[in-house]
């Protein structure tokens, strides 16, 4: 059974209240999601195993913990997961990044991956997909899907906002996959935007419309 946390963290609330601001423009936009994506790194990294070792400080010899060296990978979903990669590489440097890029057909409803380049051993890495916006939860489901076909084991989803609608998709497709997100919103509208939501995240991001 997935694990769905929401990191209600007075520090990501704050910065969370200014990223669904409209008047926040995309230069502010960017650095808070940055911001929030890092403090959901310390989150999500809550659990990696660790290993005893010995230190020498100025005094004496101490036993200390330090990482077990699990190898991550950061795998943002295309555009707008690209917004809290460096977030996250600010607490994880050492992991690698790969990209997922899909969309749905919309005869077939079939995800159709147009890009897609992940690090060769993604098996033995601890994974983290990042998209800001769980919406209906269709694509981040696909790319788990496809992540799972390439080798991954070890999948976590971290997102910034999520409608109910996306966690139960995610959560009933990939029940090995533990979801962070730092809101749980009320609802999907008609347009699939998540109420209250911030918008569209990439959009905001990038500055497009
Ligand atoms: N994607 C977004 O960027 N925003 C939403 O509200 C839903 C999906």
């Amino acid at each position: 059974m997935s694990k769905v946390t929401e990191v209600s963290h007075p520090l990501i609330l704050h910065k969370l209240a200014y990223i669904r601001n409209k008047e926040t423009g995309a230069k502010d936009f960017r650095q808070l999601v940055e911001e929030v994506s890092m403090l959901m790194a310390y989150e999500v990294t809550r659990d990696l195993p660790m290993e005893e070792v010995d230190v020498q400080t100025p005094i004496c010899t101490t036993k200390c913990k330090m990482l077990a060296g699990k190898k991550m990978a950061i795998v943002p979903i295309l555009r707008a997961g690209l917004g809290m990669v460096d977030g996250m590489l600010s607490l994880i440097p050492a992991a690698k990044v790969g990209h997922i890029g899909l969309y749905r057909d919309e005869e077939t409803l079939q995800p159709v991956e147009y890009f897609c380049k992940l690090p060769q051993d993604i098996a033995e890495r601890e994974v983290i997909v990042v998209d800001p916006m769980l919406a209906t939860g269709g694509s981040s489901a696909d790319a788990i899907t496809l992540l799972k076909k390439r080798g991954a084991k070890n999948i976590r989803l971290v997102c910034l906002i999520a409608a109910p609608e996306g966690i139960k998709c995610v959560t009933d497709k990939h029940p090995d996959v533990d979801v962070y997100v730092a809101s749980i919103d009320e609802k999907l509208n008609e347009n699939g935007y998540i109420v209250p939501g911030l918008g569209d995240a990439g959009d905001r991001l990038f500055g497009t419309k």
